[in-house]
């Protein structure tokens, strides 16, 4: 089945949204869309009455609140709701509480047993980048989470900043679908635009489309192609 990602346009590139239960990777440069996504992908869970969780090592819950609250499309609202759960893994209040999922000590264990034994729908990580400054052996445990992950029944984001935007990771090519956010300075100003590199077993072509942010929120423009 197809879930709605929450974003206007987006679910159309997607054939119909996104399939449910799998890994995605999210990634771009920074101020390109990644949270707002994010953001959006779970408030439409609450809306379906799914089960959300928000795991971040970026920002406290009132940032990302306050972040957020520039746009209409409601996340202060999810936010509340029991549905969604907000976690900053960086709090020791947050450490203690994953301490009780799983049996495996450290992170890329008990995140994917705390999805599993709370049966949560959709999740949201935020990010690799900074998760790998907590592991011991990175790459290892890096496949080694996603790997669970992808074992879950939830539908995951996974944000993934790229420091090298002409190479590839292995969390591009371990994830089932992979989309891209894009920042162009042109002559007329900074272009915005969304990719979407891979997506098993989905039909689509991997030219960028047109996104803008507006009161409400960050939407795709299908129809709208962007060359570089
Ligand atoms: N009301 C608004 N109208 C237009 N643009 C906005 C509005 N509010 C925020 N923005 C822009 O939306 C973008 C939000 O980016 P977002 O935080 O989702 O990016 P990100 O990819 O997660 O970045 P980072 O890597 O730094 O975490 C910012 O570039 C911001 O300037
Ligand atoms: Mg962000």
């Amino acid at each position: 089945m197809r879930i709605s990602t929450g974003t206007d346009g987006l679910d159309e590139l997607l054939d119909g949204g996104l399939p449910e239960d799998r890994l995605y990777i999210v990634s771009g440069p920074p101020g390109s869309g990644k949270t707002t996504l994010s953001a959006q992908f779970v408030t439409e869970g609450t809306r379906n009455n799914e089960k959300c969780i928000y795991l971040t090592m970026h920002e406290t819950r009132s940032e990302l609140v306050n972040d957020m609250s520039n746009f209409t499309f409601g996340f202060d609202r999810a936010i509340q709701s029991q549905k969604l759960r907000f976690m900053n893994i960086m709090s020791e209040e947050v450490k203690q509480a994953l301490s009780q999922y799983g049996h495996e000590p450290g992170l890329t264990g008990r995140v994917p047993a705390l999805i599993d034994e709370l049966n949560v729908d959709r999740a949201v990580i935020d990010s690799t980048m900074l998760l790998q400054h907590f592991l011991d052996d990175p790459e290892e445990e890096l496949t080694e989470f996603i790997t669970a992950l992808k074992d879950t029944e939830a539908t995951v984001l996974l944000i993934s900043e790229m420091t090298d935007p002409s190479s590839y990771s292995k969390e591009h090519y371990l994830a089932h679908g992979v989309i891209f956010f894009h920042n162009f300075l042109e002559n007329t100003g900074m272009t915005r635009a969304i990719q979407i590199i891979k997506m098993r077993g989905t039909a689509i072509d991997c030219d960028m489309r047109k996104i803008s942010f507006s009161n409400h929120g960050l939407a795709v423009h299908p129809d709208v192609e962007i060359q570089q």
